[in-house]
């Protein structure tokens, strides 16, 4: 039998009022690969994950997760949200933050068991937080703040993983950590779709890409897709610095011919 996609999106259309900010999207992701989700602001990017997960409501479309519906495997599907939209004056300490992982769900904390005590301990080592364990999440840096949500993650123990930016405003430490931490997840068979915004990196962390405008502009492995035509597509001629990250990309291409 045919492996089957981890993730299978078929004509998914969002709209925001009457405008879309998805068009017909189409793709299939194949399993255990590290996926870069790239375009420029306000490309559909974030949208594409909410729509992903079901947090809004497509104005048409399909998505699978290997072959079934998400709320036949909703706990299979971990989600990290951009930084900048979540709460940081929230009461929490950052062991709880995590612990939540287990359940998605406050209420339930005090039930929680030695094995999801031992678990929490151990993503946030995975992460080098251990030591900030009883901090409150407010009073962590920003990239100490991403760590945590990727602890979250990883004690859900999903499959696939939708981060939202987690490289954005994270220092130079964080982003290599992550970075190793994502490639090991790799390792162990998962899926990551990871939406990104540095041009000059994204080759070195992607083996996979969408790359979006609104509508799907490409999707592929890297090598085949990621080259300076599409880049232009997806982004406009008009800005020079991108033309700048284009014409790195295409020189590198053009090394490996
Ligand atoms: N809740 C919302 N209501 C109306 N418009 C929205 C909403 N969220 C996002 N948008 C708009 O939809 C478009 C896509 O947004 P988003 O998915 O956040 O893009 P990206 O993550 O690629 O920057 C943008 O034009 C944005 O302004
Ligand atoms: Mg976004």
């Amino acid at each position: 039998m045919d492996k089957l996609n981890s993730i299978e999106v078929q004509q998914l259309t969002v709209n925001y009022e009457k405008t879309s900010v998805l068009w017909d999207i189409n793709f299939s992701i194949p399993e255990n690969k590290i996926v870069g989700i790239l375009g420029p602001n306000g490309a559909g990017k974030s949208t594409l994950l909410k729509a992903l997960l079901g947090l809004v409501r497509p104005l048409s479309g399909q998505v699978t997760f290997f072959g079934k519906p998400l709320c036949k495997l909703r706990h299979k599907v971990g989600y990290v949200p951009q930084r900048s939209s979540v709460d940081w004056d929230f009461p929490i300490t950052a062991f709880d933050l995590v612990m939540m992982g287990r359940y998605g769900k406050m209420g339930l904390l005090k039930w929680a068991s030695k094995e999801d005590r031992q678990a929490t301990r151990q993503a946030l080592d995975q992460v080098e937080m251990l030591p900030f364990a009883h901090r409150q999440i407010g009073q962590l840096s920003g990239g100490q703040q991403q760590r945590l949500f990727i602890a979250r993650a990883l004690v859900q123990d999903a499959d696939i993983y939708l981060l939202d930016e987690p490289f954005a405003g994270v220092d130079v430490t964080t982003e290599k950590a992550l970075v190793l931490l994502f490639a090991e997840m790799k390792k162990k068979g998962k899926t990551l779709l990871i939406v990104h915004h540095d041009l000059a990196t994204a080759d070195q962390y992607f083996d996979w890409m969408i790359l979006l405008n609104t509508c799907l502009i490409a999707t592929g492995p890297t090598e085949e897709i990621f080259n300076a035509q599409n880049i232009s597509r997806t982004y406009g001629r008009s800005s020079v610095l991108l033309d700048e990250a284009a014409i790195k990309a295409k020189n590198k291409f053009s090394g490996l011919l």
